[in-house]
C-alpha cells in the first residue's frame, strides 16, 4: 500500500490525476488537500468522495500545522497546488508567490522533518520563458517572463535546494499547456469553447500566431504519474505532447467542431510580456517509455463534447461575481483590435 498526498487535488489537472491513481492502482491510498479558491471544486472529485480509499482535506499549503500533520502520514506528495492563471498574475502577483513558492516551502519544510518522502512538484513549460526556436531540453536556462512563471521557476529552484541541502527526494515536471474537461473556463481553450457556446466573442491576443504545445490532461497526468514512480532523484522532466499550435488555428478549430461563426474570434490588445513560443524536449521523458495517446483534435473533441454535455458545470462559474469581476477587470479595455494593427 502506498499513501500519497495531491495538494491542489480539486483543481484541473490534480482532480484528474487523483482519479488517476486511484484508477490504476487498487491498493493506492490517495488523500486531497486543497483550500478550494476560485478555482478549485468538490464537483470535480465528487465521484471519488465515497471511494474508501479517498480522503478529502480542506486546507491550505502555507498552514504548517495541516501540512505537518498530513505529510506525516503519507509516503509521497504531488504537489499541483498553485495559482496558474497568467493574465492574473499580471493582475495581482502577491498571491502566486505566497501559495506558488512559500506554499511549497512549508511542503518542503515538512518533508524534511519526517524524512525520505518523495515529493514531485508539478511545474511548467513556461519556467524556460519563450522559446523562439528549437525545443528546449531540461538543462535550458530558466528565463520566466511572466510572475506566474517567475513564481514557479523559484519554487523549482527551493526544490534543487531541499535535494542538494536535506538529500531530499525530489522529482520536478515541466508540463506544457494542458487541455481537458474540468478546466476553469478563464484559460483559452475552456474559455473559447463555452464563450463559442453562449455565441459570444472569443477574445484572441494580439496578432494570434502565438504557439503553445497543447497536451492532453489524461496524457499529463500518465507522464507525472511515469516521473513519480520512475523519476531519478533530484531529475527534471519536460512534459509534452508534440502539438505546437497557433492560439488562431487552435480558436478556429473550436468554431469548426461547434459549427459557428469564425468571426466570433475578435483581436484584443495582447497581454504584456506575452511569450511567443513555448516548445519542450521530451526525449528525457519517452526514454521512460512515456508517450502521448491523444491525438489533439481527438481530444479537442471529446473536451467540447464535455463543456456541451455539462453546461450546468460551468455557467455556474461564469455567473459568479468573482469570475465576473476578474472578466470584466481584464478584458473590459481591450477592445477588439484589426489584426496587423497591433502594436
Ligand atoms: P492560457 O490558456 O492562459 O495559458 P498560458 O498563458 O499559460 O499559455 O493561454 C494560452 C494562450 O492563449 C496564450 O498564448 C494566451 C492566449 N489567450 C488568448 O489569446 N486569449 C485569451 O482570452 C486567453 C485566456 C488566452
Amino acid at each position: 500500500m502506498r499513501r500519497v498526498l495531491v495538494t491542489g487535488g480539486a483543481g484541473f489537472i490534480g482532480s484528474h490525476f487523483a482519479r488517476h491513481l486511484l484508477c490504476t492502482y487498487p491498493d493506492y491510498r490517495v488523500t486531497v488537500l486543497d483550500a478550494l479558491t476560485y478555482a478549485g471544486s468538490l464537483s470535480n472529485i465528487a465521484d471519488l468522495m465515497s471511494d474508501p480509499r479517498f480522503a478529502f482535506y480542506h486546507g491550505d499549503v502555507r498552514d504548517p500545522v495541516v501540512v505537518r500533520n498530513l505529510v506525516r502520514n503519507h509516503d509521497w506528495v504531488v504537489n499541483f497546488a498553485a495559482e496558474t492563471h497568467v493574465d492574473r498574475s499580471i493582475l495581482n502577483p502577491g498571491s502566486f508567490l505566497q501559495t506558488d513558492v512559500y506554499g511549497v516551502y512549508v511542503l518542503l519544510e515538512a518533508c524534511r522533518e519526517f524524512g525520505s518522502r518523495r515529493f514531485l512538484q508539478v511545474s511548467t513549460d513556461e519556467v524556460y520563458g519563450e522559446v523562439l526556436e528549437g525545443f528546449a531540453t531540461e538543462e535550458a536556462p530558466l528565463r520566466p517572463r511572466s510572475p506566474y512563471s517567475a513564481s514557479k521557476a523559484s519554487a523549482e529552484l527551493l526544490v534543487q535546494a531541499y535535494h542538494t541541502t536535506y538529500g531530499l527526494d525530489t522529482v520536478i515536471t515541466r508540463g506544457s499547456n494542458t487541455y481537458g474537461p474540468n478546466q476553469y473556463p478563464e484559460k483559452m481553450i475552456p474559455l473559447f469553447i463555452t464563450n463559442a457556446l453562449e455565441d459570444r466573442p472569443l477574445p484572441l491576443y494580439g496578432d494570434g500566431s502565438q504557439v503553445r504545445d497543447w497536451i492532453y490532461v489524461e496524457d499529463h497526468c500518465v507522464a507525472i504519474d511515469t516521473v513519480l514512480h520512475h523519476g531519478e532523484s533530484g531529475g527534471v522532466y519536460n512534459i509534452g505532447a508534440g502539438n505546437l499550435l497557433k492560439n488562431r488555428e487552435v480558436a478556429e478549430k473550436i468554431v469548426e467542431i461547434l459549427g459557428k461563426s469564425v468571426s466570433l474570434i475578435q483581436s484584443v490588445a495582447d497581454r504584456p510580456g506575452h511569450d511567443r513560443r513555448y516548445a519542450v524536449d521530451t526525449s528525457r521523458l519517452r526514454q521512460m517509455r512515456w508517450s502521448p495517446r491523444w491525438r489533439f483534435e481527438d481530444g479537442l473533441r471529446h473536451t467540447v463534447e464535455w463543456y456541451r454535455s455539462h453546461s450546468e458545470w460551468w455557467k455556474e462559474i461564469k455567473s459568479k461575481k468573482e469570475y465576473q469581476q476578474f472578466a470584466s477587470q481584464w478584458y473590459h479595455g481591450r477592445a477588439p483590435v484589426t489584426p496587423g494593427q497591433e502594436e
